[in-house]
């Protein structure tokens, strides 16, 4: 959030305004020096071309307060090019912005306005938004890739407007329908096609987030809604790149607690894993696994992503009981598995059981399929088998080679944009 000097100016004439146009008894008492100074102030903004004239009221400017800024990255100019210019052997997990984000706004009504394209740049919130004071939020992650053809494909996204809908109604906020959310995925992923990078480089990751951008004061839903989706070209999300992770089980902190909102993605989940994630990964973790909140002995996911564990030829993960996430690669990840004659099973995973396993693996939008190498758990580590020959390596192929086209998909996962 950037409030650039006009923008201050804009507010200092809405706020001035509210002070001498509002009031009718200080509007009669105004003197022509006064009057003179208003208007050549208002002359003057309007010339600078960022601040309208608004004869309004204090709740339409509190109604407008989080109109998003369509400034900042002018419109990009080599629009042409094929790709843009970037470094697409080293990519990593960070944001480099793709040229355009879309928005689209909701008030009470809880009727969404059609949405549209802009720059990619900073937007604009009241300090009192539900989101920055209360977090009330959502938001998902999806990914785009590009075909040798050139075409662009998308996976499932229509499960990402599904969970971002059941993430809304927990949040008590209003939600995109899957039509509007998936045309908004594929308009972001169609204007900026040259961030998306070649086949075999990584994907455009794809960022819907939903917010509470109307002002609030008192613990209350906000009275205006704000859906954006933006888009960022990402590699790997570990340092690790493909090489195994070192997971620690956390024994202190807790991710989620039954009753909560560990089960969908709500942007309140993320904070407070941070202190915990941060010391671990001081001590050359690459990411924490959470235990339950109430026995802190069953599994329940990593911060970023969900785990999965193999012993012979069942695979079990953690089931979704409301305080761990249901990631869609998560369950792509188990119908390729049951496909390919895995028993794989949905259960509470006791901590003794990933000690014993062959291997482990955790899976997610941002993260993939990725194998873990060692596990941490009071002092001890653990080992598990990676490599070509792995169950996790089997199913990360045959994922990515439907995400990415090189696999037929029977299943109706994949969308493909030209
Ligand atoms: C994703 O996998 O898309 C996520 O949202 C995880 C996030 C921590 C990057």
């Amino acid at each position: 959030m950037v409030m650039d000097e006009d923008v201050e100016k804009t507010n200092d004439v809405e706020r001035t305004h509210r002070t001498e146009v509002v009031d009718p008894t200080k509007h009669l008492h105004l003197t022509w020096l006064s009057l003179l100074k208003f208007i050549t102030r208002n002359i003057w903004s309007s010339h600078k071309g960022n601040c309208k004239l608004k004869l309004q009221s204090f709740s339409k400017y509190n109604a407008q307060a989080a109109t998003p800024l369509r400034e900042e990255r002018k419109k990009p100019t080599n629009q042409d090019d094929e790709y843009a210019d970037l470094d697409w052997d080293n990519l990593g997990f960070g944001l480099t912005p793709a040229d355009y984000m879309y928005v689209m706004k909701c008030s009470k009504d809880g009727e969404f306005t059609k949405g549209e394209l802009s720059p990619f740049g900073n937007i604009q919130l009241s300090p009192s938004a539900g989101v920055l004071n209360y977090g009330q939020g959502v938001y998902e992650g999806t990914k785009a890739y590009r075909k040798d053809n050139g075409k662009l494909l998308l996976f499932r996204p229509d499960q990402n407007a599904i969970r971002m809908q059941i993430g809304a109604e927990r949040m008590l906020m209003p939600s995109p329908s899957v039509d509007q959310f998936v045309d908004a995925v594929k308009q972001i992923a169609s204007a900026n096609k040259r961030w998306v990078p070649p086949p075999g480089k990584g994907s455009l990751y794809i960022r819907p987030l939903l917010m509470g951008s109307g002002p609030v004061l008192g613990l209350a839903p906000a009275p205006e809604y704000t859906f954006i989706v933006y888009a960022s070209p990402v590699g790997n999300y570990f340092k690790e790149g493909i090489a195994a992770l070192n997971l620690f089980v956390e024994e202190e902190y807790v991710r989620a607690a039954p009753g909560g909102a560990g089960g969908v993605k709500s942007i309140t989940n993320y904070a407070p894993v941070l202190k915990a994630l941060s010391r671990a990964k001081s001590r050359g973790f690459s990411d924490i696994l959470y235990l339950d909140a109430v026995k802190k002995k069953y599994l329940e996911e990593a911060s970023s992503c969900n785990v999965f564990v193999v012993k012979g030829r069942t695979i079990s993960t953690p089931a979704t009981n409301g305080t761990i996430l249901e990631g869609i690669t998560r369950k792509s990840v188990m119908e390729i598995a049951s496909d390919q004659g895995y028993k794989v099973v949905e259960k509470a995973v006791h901590v003794d059981e990933v000690i014993d396993a062959d291997e482990v693996f955790c899976t997610g939008t941002a993260v993939g399929v990725a194998p873990v190498g060692t596990i941490t758990y009071k002092d001890k580590r653990v080992e598990y088998e990676t490599g070509d020959e792995s169950v996790c390596q089997k199913l990360r192929s045959v994922l990515v080679g439907i995400k990415t086209g090189t696999i037929e998909d029977t299943k109706g996962w994949v969308s493909c944009i030209n």
